[in-house]
């Protein structure tokens, strides 16, 4: 079976945007693939976090997780910091990446203007590390929304590197980008993308939020000012209506070619109401899925157990061919 690995960062509360953009592609992939899915807690402190909240934003991305399907008796499902063959293969690859090579990345330049303050070379090495998540699986595929698809070529370039100089030792992976929702977008700001840090939470869905206030929060997303408040797919000119059109078409599956024509003389107000009740239909089996699943630590201990042993077989095998390769000694 080919291999799949992906995470999310625990960060704050995971948002209608990772669930779209790479989770329920997670879920559909358990039973065709062999899958990996983590936590990224080692990415997530690129940025100052409050160890409580981190704590606990771990556990509840775990538990949101399971909540959305993804089934522990299929995939491996666990902590990254578990597995200490990330930080270690992360060290080795930062010797294979070049700085400009971490200059051009967009997402690096985007966090490091807006947190001037702490700027470290974990944030810039945020990418290395990320290659080295993927590489020691040698997963095939990385199910991811589309801000990813820089960090994916990346890692590619730094498998290729290496494997030139010393033989086939990765396998060179391919970014899984979902049709609909690889990009939700903000919801007052239709023209940045959908993010957990962001610090107005009207611009968010969160997958836990109350689902009145999330109905409210749908209903005052910004749409524009064009007086014949047509509907009609086009991101340029209508970035906060072609939000609400993807919303739809992701969360209820209908095409978008075949919804705009159900909203020929239909107004703003209709789009949103029915955005609001799909989402609302979305996430209400989730979150009760949820508040049973969290509340068990002896169950969801017993999940990262079994995920992050299941998860070193496999990278500790890719890191003592790497170790092999580079000439290290590795028995003595
Ligand atoms: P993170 O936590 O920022 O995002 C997790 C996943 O959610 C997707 N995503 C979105 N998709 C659609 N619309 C959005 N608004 C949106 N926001 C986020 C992201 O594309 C991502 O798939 N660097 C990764 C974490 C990571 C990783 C890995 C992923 C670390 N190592 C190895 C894959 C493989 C990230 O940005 O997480």
């Amino acid at each position: 079976k080919p291999v799949v690995l992906s995470g999310c960062q625990p960060s704050g509360q995971l948002t209608l945007g990772n669930y779209l953009g790479a989770i329920k592609q997670w879920v559909q992939m358990q039973q065709t693939h062999e899958c990996l899915y983590m936590i990224v807690d080692l990415h997530a402190i690129t940025v100052r976090q409050n160890p409580q909240d981190l704590h606990q934003a771990c556990l509840d991305g775990l538990a949101l997780y399971l909540a959305c399907g993804v089934n522990p008796d299929e995939s491996a499902i666990f902590m990254q910091s578990h597995v200490p063959e990330h930080a270690q293969l992360g060290w080795v690859l930062n010797c294979y990446t070049q700085m400009g090579e971490l200059n051009r990345m967009t997402q690096f330049k985007d966090k490091a203007q807006k947190n001037q303050s702490n700027v470290n070379v974990g944030l810039y090495a945020y990418p290395v590390l990320q290659a080295a998540d993927i590489l020691l699986y040698q997963a095939n595929e990385v199910p991811v929304g589309q801000d990813q698809k820089q960090h994916l070529e990346l890692t590619r370039d730094i498998a290729t590197r290496f494997n030139n100089i010393y033989g086939d030792v990765f396998t060179l992976p391919e970014p899984c980008i979902p049709k609909n929702g690889a990009r939700v977008m903000s919801l007052q700001d239709p023209d940045k993308k959908m993010s957990k840090s962001d610090t107005n939470p009207n611009n968010v869905i969160g997958l836990l939020e109350d689902t009145k206030k999330l109905t409210k929060k749908i209903k005052r997303a910004v749409t524009d000012s064009d007086e014949e408040a047509n509907i009609f797919f086009d991101i340029e000119k209508k970035a906060g209506v072609s939000n609400l059109l993807s919303l739809l078409s992701a969360t209820g599956g209908e095409s978008i070619e075949a919804l705009v024509p159900q909203y020929e003389d239909k107004m703003y107000g209709h789009l949103k109401k029915d955005v609001a009740e799909a989402v609302v239909a979305l996430i209400n089996p989730i979150q009760e899925e949820y508040s049973r699943i969290r509340s068990d630590q002896a169950y969801l201990s017993d999940v990262m157990h079994k995920g992050s042993a299941k998860a070193r077989e496999k990278a500790s095998d890719t890191l003592s061919r790497v170790y092999k390769a580079l000439g290290f000694i590795t028995s003595v």
